[in-house]
């Protein structure tokens, strides 16, 4: 769930505090006032806000003390803090900047400014800070400088003292950012830039590279080798922060981009493929829900395995494809209400590799691939299209296998009525280990132990009864995992 944005607005006038409320409005916030300093504190102690404005000017505990106060706590500490003061003199923006604020603002200048400014440190705190920051310097004082200066500011640091440490690290915790040393024994930085942006995976993290060394030559050098920017030594904590602000952000900003992008086509496909199963499964009146049917008790055995949000949701889809191919077969056959004849059972045999064939140009659905192509292997290695067996077959297709048995089973074919709940449960223990793999059996048997399931599946049985009642079209396809239909 995502937190609530809060954010505490500090100042001792009402008509102030009003003002940048009104300013706030768009930001769907939750937003609290407080007089001064000291009640802002002991407000800040109690509730997590995700920002605070503070004026500087007010009394019991001005702005400055409420920031270093603030800092000074470890609760409070990553609070970020925007000042908006009418004192605005270059030293007063830097005092305020020294006790701790991201940013100062002029009052003059806050019906512009303060709106865009709280929406982009807001952003910058989700999606920058807290990132993990590999620091790679042979120089344990300016190591450890960095390290204290950039733990400050709510960055996560790991240390390398040269660039062959700096690979073990990258490669066991690929890190947000790179702050590289170029000038260190055994492996330099311009040696570890070049391996790392030969490393798939791991070539778009961005680095900033540093040294004393400031002639053009070496500039041009270390950015033709891949890092993004270039800080030249000694520089102050005040100079690096913004400088790694940007970069992340604009890395980030690139990714999440890139990311709707693609969250947005694989919508679109998986919109337009559902469409064509539900065509599919309008030519078959018993098999009409299937899908849907398998992906529902799929999803579940995953979740019953531990798997994350991401993957379920990639399951899902997978089970509502996974036969999807059986657009490729001719209606003669799919739709034959006897027995198959052996070739006619061969036709029907290809829709697992038609499925992998109609999915695999589409790069957002790759990991589910296996699910349409593998469904019909056995775990004994009789299955089809390959004859894969045991663990070779891919778990999602594995699991898809158990989840596609039972609800085949327990629903009514031409040539026989489905079995009951209890009977499907005996079948497929039956069949643990020969046809389904033992472990995902297992997760289907807690599946059916939850609440839930029999009222899915009975909902499900009392819907096909209302169909034969009410006069189900006469020509039907059988499920494909009954294989017995071969003549
Ligand atoms: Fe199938």
């Amino acid at each position: 769930m995502l937190k609530k944005t809060r954010i505490l607005v500090v100042d001792d006038s009402a008509t102030v505090r009003a003002h940048h409320l009104e300013l706030l409005k768009g930001l769907n916030a939750e937003i609290h006032s407080a007089n001064d300093g000291q009640q802002a504190l002991s407000m800040a102690m109690q509730t997590p806000y995700s920002l605070v404005i503070t004026d500087v000017d007010m009394p019991e505990m001005n702005g400055i003390e409420l920031c270093q106060a603030l800092q000074a706590n470890s609760r409070t500490r990553d609070i970020p803090i925007v000042i908006v003061s009418t004192f605005d003199s270059d030293v007063d923006v830097e005092s305020g900047f020294e006790a701790g604020a991201s940013a100062y603002l002029s009052k003059r200048d806050a019906r512009s400014l303060l709106l865009s400014t709280v929406t982009e440190i807001l952003w910058k705190y989700i999606h920058v800070r807290k990132r993990r920051i590999l620091v790679i310097e042979d120089s344990r004082t300016i190591a450890r400088s960095l390290e204290m200066g950039l733990l400050k500011h709510s960055f996560i640091v790991m240390l390398a003292e040269n660039g062959l440490k700096a690979k073990e690290i990258v490669v066991e915790v690929a890190p947000d950012l790179i702050l590289c040393d170029l000038k260190m024994p055994q492996m330099d930085g311009f040696a570890f830039c070049k391996w790392l942006k030969s490393v798939p995976g791991l070539f778009h993290t961005p680095v900033i590279a540093m040294s004393a060394a400031e002639d053009t030559a070496t500039v041009q050098r270390v950015i033709q080798y891949g890092a993004a920017a270039f800080i030249s030594k000694p520089f102050s904590m005040s100079q690096l922060v913004p400088l790694i602000d940007r970069i992340l952000s604009d890395h980030f900003k690139i990714i999440l981009t890139e990311r709707e992008r693609l969250d947005a086509e694989r919508r679109a496909l998986v919109n337009s493929i559902t469409s064509l199963v539900a065509a599919l499964e309008a030519r078959d009146a018993y098999t009409r829900g299937h899908s849907e049917s398998v992906s529902w008790l799929a999803t579940h055995m995953l979740q019953c395995f531990g798997a994350d949000s991401a993957d379920i949701d990639l399951l899902a889809i997978g089970g509502r494809l996974h036969d999807i191919g059986k657009i490729g077969i001719r209606d003669s056959v799919l739709l034959k209400p006897d027995l198959l004849e052996e070739a006619e059972f061969e036709h029907i045999k290809q829709h697992p590799v038609i499925g992998r064939r109609i999915l695999e140009s589409i790069p957002s659905l790759n990991r589910i691939l296996a699910i349409p192509y593998s469904h019909h292997e056995r775990w004994d290695g009789k299955g089809y299209p390959e004859g894969l067996s045991g663990k070779s077959i891919p778990f999602w297709a594995r699991l898809t296998s158990v989840a596609d048995t039972f609800d085949a089973l327990t629903s009514d074919r031409p040539y026989r009525k489905g079995m009951s709940i209890e009977k499907a449960l005996q079948v497929i223990k039956q069949v643990r280990g020969t046809q389904l793999c033992p472990d995902c059996v297992d997760l289907f048997l807690l599946v059916a132990e939850s609440a839930g399931f029999e009222d899915h599946f009975r909902a499900k049985q009392h819907e096909e009864k209302g169909r034969r009642e009410t006069g189900a079209p006469a020509s039907i396809a059988p499920h494909l995992n009954d294989n017995s239909r071969t003549s």
